[in-house]
């Protein structure tokens, strides 16, 4: 199978690294790629903005099947492209991919088909947002409805910060995703990432994440798309995971095939765990980054085989198996993130720190220059291992940092601790 792969992050790194090893593999582009995936695949400077590159590229080089990483080019459509030239995709449609590029229109679905979120109202005017804020009191959550990387929601503790939240919106901070605002009830509990593969009938169970938003050891500071994860979240138990498909993912497939907009792909439930048990928090219809380093390290079977099936609607006849050996990931970002990273500083070492069999590098945000590696991004390099117990996922994932020499980068001290204070029987 000749396969493209579009993205430049550490997921796709990930998902590269991954098919790349299966044996139905023929040739892996990945548009447009970075120097970590260049070692697995040709990378082609095609923009996926551009969707009629990407189909001509496809027919030039007789591709089989593309698979779409990031969310951008699903919300805008690719995927329908894709289809109407013929080409096998593994990705929503625009229309399934609503899912996460409207949490308003998520939030309709939920109360439509019964699916456990927070309640909530939807606005266009600001007077009326606040209206319902004072109504409610704090703590609050606010949320452009639209695409936002990441940095459209404010959790408000004080009724004030939610009014500024509503103000900062409709003032063009997130540009057009922020034309409307979803108000929402505040959950209380534990996140964690629940990921399934679909095909617009079934929804197969595809592992289970926690990821660390802040920035900051302790979960302090400024969110960020993701310092670090690991799988599997001990918190998702198999009855929590049993729950989530019948009361979340199931009622999500059948709702979305009865508005017309059955769904294939990745679904991606980010999910609070309260103690009236699972509630939605919100959709993604792409793979979590950096979820998806762990996820690919504990895979044991296909993983191109795997998402091939969910394109064809064959996702019934499909299992999967994984490592049962955690698996964990440590964002190293560069200086400044998550609101202004610098560029170009000179990274050495990577290979070096990637001997030990345990530990995968993927890379996220780099670039070569001069024949060096360089910052090329906020999130630069995802230090990925595995271990008996997450506390040894920890310490070789810790080592192969510590070989880096990267002066202007940071990261993460801490990344697992709440599932490492699990295994000691701490208390949370
Ligand atoms: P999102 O971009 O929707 O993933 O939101 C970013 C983060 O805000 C989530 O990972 C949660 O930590 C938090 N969050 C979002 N919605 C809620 C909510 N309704 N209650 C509590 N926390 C929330
Ligand atoms: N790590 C969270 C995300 O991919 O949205």
């Amino acid at each position: 199978m000749n396969v493209l792969l579009i993205g430049s992050g550490g997921r796709e790194h990930a998902l590269a690294w991954k098919i790349a090893a299966s044996p139905v593999l023929a040739k892996l582009y990945c548009a447009p790629g970075n120097p970590g995936i260049a070692s697995v695949a040709e990378c082609v400077a095609l923009d996926p903005a551009k969707h009629g590159e990407i189909v001509a590229f496809c027919k030039e080089n007789a591709i089989d099947f593309v698979v779409v990483g990031p969310e951008a080019p699903l919300v805008a459509g690719i995927a329908d492209d894709l289809r109407a030239a013929g080409i096998s995709v593994f990705g929503p449609s625009k229309a399934a991919a609503r899912l996460e590029g409207s949490k308003g229109f998520t939030k309709d679905l939920c109360a439509r088909f019964n699916i456990p979120t927070g309640a909530y109202q939807r606005f266009t005017q600001a007077e009326a947002a606040k209206a319902y804020i004072r109504q409610q009191g704090a703590p609050i959550v606010v949320k452009a409805d639209g695409l936002a990387a990441g940095k459209g929601v404010v959790v408000a503790f004080k009724v004030q910060e939610a009014l500024d939240a509503v103000d900062a919106c409709f003032d063009g901070a997130f540009g057009g995703a922020g034309a409307e605002v979803v108000v929402e009830e505040y959950l209380d509990g534990e996140e964690a990432s629940f990921f399934c593969l679909c095909d617009g009938k079934t929804a197969l169970p595809f592992g289970t994440a926690q990821d660390h938003k802040r920035v900051g050891d302790g979960d302090t500071g400024a969110n960020t798309g993701g310092m670090g994860a690991y799988s599997p979240a001990p918190v998702m138990t198999q009855d929590i995971i049993d729950c989530t498909m019948r009361e979340l993912i199931e009622p999500t497939m059948r709702g979305m095939a009865e508005i017309g907009a059955p769904f294939s792909g990745v679904l991606f439930a980010g999910l609070m765990i309260t103690k009236d048990g699972p509630k939605l928090i919100e959709y993604n219809t792409r793979f979590g980054d950096p979820e998806t380093q762990v996820l690919m390290l504990r895979l044991k079977d296909d993983v191109l085989l795997l998402l091939k099936a969910a394109a064809d609607g064959a996702l019934d006849q499909m299992s999967v198996r994984w490592n049962d050996d955690p698996a964990l990931t440590v964002v190293m970002a560069a200086r400044g993130y998550p609101a202004a990273p610098e560029k170009g500083s000179v990274i050495r070492g990577v290979d070096a720190a990637a001997e030990n069999e345990a530990v995968e590098i993927f890379h996220a945000g780099t670039a070569t220059k001069n024949g060096e590696l360089v910052a090329n991004g906020g999130r630069v390099l995802n230090v990925t291992a595995s271990g008996k117990t997450v506390q040894e996922a920890q310490d070789a994932a810790y080592a192969a940092i510590a070989r880096i020499d990267w002066p202007e980068g940071f990261y993460r001290h801490d990344i697992g601790w709440r599932a490492i204070a699990r295994e000691k029987g701490d208390a949370l």
